[in-house]
């Protein structure tokens, strides 16, 4: 599979089957290289409701005709508004067409439009991807847990972790995630795209070095096959 970053926590996957998008927050994103109308794709993948992970999903899903697969509840707020979805839970998997897909424990929030009267959007989600024969977990927004131990026993090619800190992991504990996700090799994501999460991904690189992990740190529109 080829991956392709498109900042904050936005990935292309292209399998031997189908593009997916996870994440996909491009339109007000500037950490982005290309706008959502360049973008094609047969499925969206969504970790959680909030706007920086939802953004695009619905122009995307009515432009491609592709489906959104996420938690029941974004799935079905999507379903409301005429998109094609694909509504799951943590511990679920499913066969699709272009390999398997399994929604995870994440420890954060997950809304539209935290105003006065937030939208619940389920609970928020990390997404195991398992298609080509490689292994793609996509940690979405979360903290650190011990459960982790739990997801690196799927075997993990490639685990694209936030190390953004304030809202999620900051590199410190993405660095004992990977303790405990033990993946063939690492990206991070969700920093950057504002001043509240900067951080130096160099940094966080040579520290997972130390205790044994490789990261590849991408820039925004950066691939690399998997
Ligand atoms: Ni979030
Ligand atoms: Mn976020």
């Amino acid at each position: 599979m080829r991956l392709t970053y498109h900042g904050h926590s936005c990935f292309v996957v292209e399998t031997a089957d189908a593009r997916l998008i996870i994440d996909p927050f491009l339109t007000g994103n500037p950490a982005a290289t290309i706008t959502a109308d360049a973008v094609a794709c047969d499925y969206i993948l969504v970790s959680h409701g909030h706007e920086d992970h939802t953004g695009d999903a619905l122009a995307l899903a009515q432009r491609c005709g592709a489906t959104i697969i996420a938690n029941f509840e974004i799935a079905e707020y999507y379903a409301a508004k005429g998109a094609k979805t694909h509504g799951m839970n943590p511990g679920g998997a499913f066969a699709f067409p272009f390999g398997r897909v399994k929604l995870t424990l994440a420890h954060h929030s997950s809304s539209l439009e935290a105003g006065l009267n937030p939208l619940y959007m389920g609970v928020p989600c990390g997404i195991l991807v398992q298609a080509d024969g490689k292994t793609l977990y996509h940690a979405g927004d979360t903290a650190l847990f011990m459960d982790m131990q739990l997801i690196g026993r799927a075997g993990i090619d490639v685990a694209l972790v936030p190390i953004g800190d304030n809202f999620t992991m900051g590199p410190e504990d993405a660095v004992t995630a990977l303790d405990f996700l033990r993946p063939k090799f690492a990206v991070p994501m969700h920093y950057n795209t504002w001043p509240m999460i900067a951080q130096d991904a160099a940094a966080f690189a040579a520290r997972a070095l130390h205790s044994g992990h490789t990261v590849n740190v991408l820039t925004s529109g950066q691939s690399l096959l998997v």
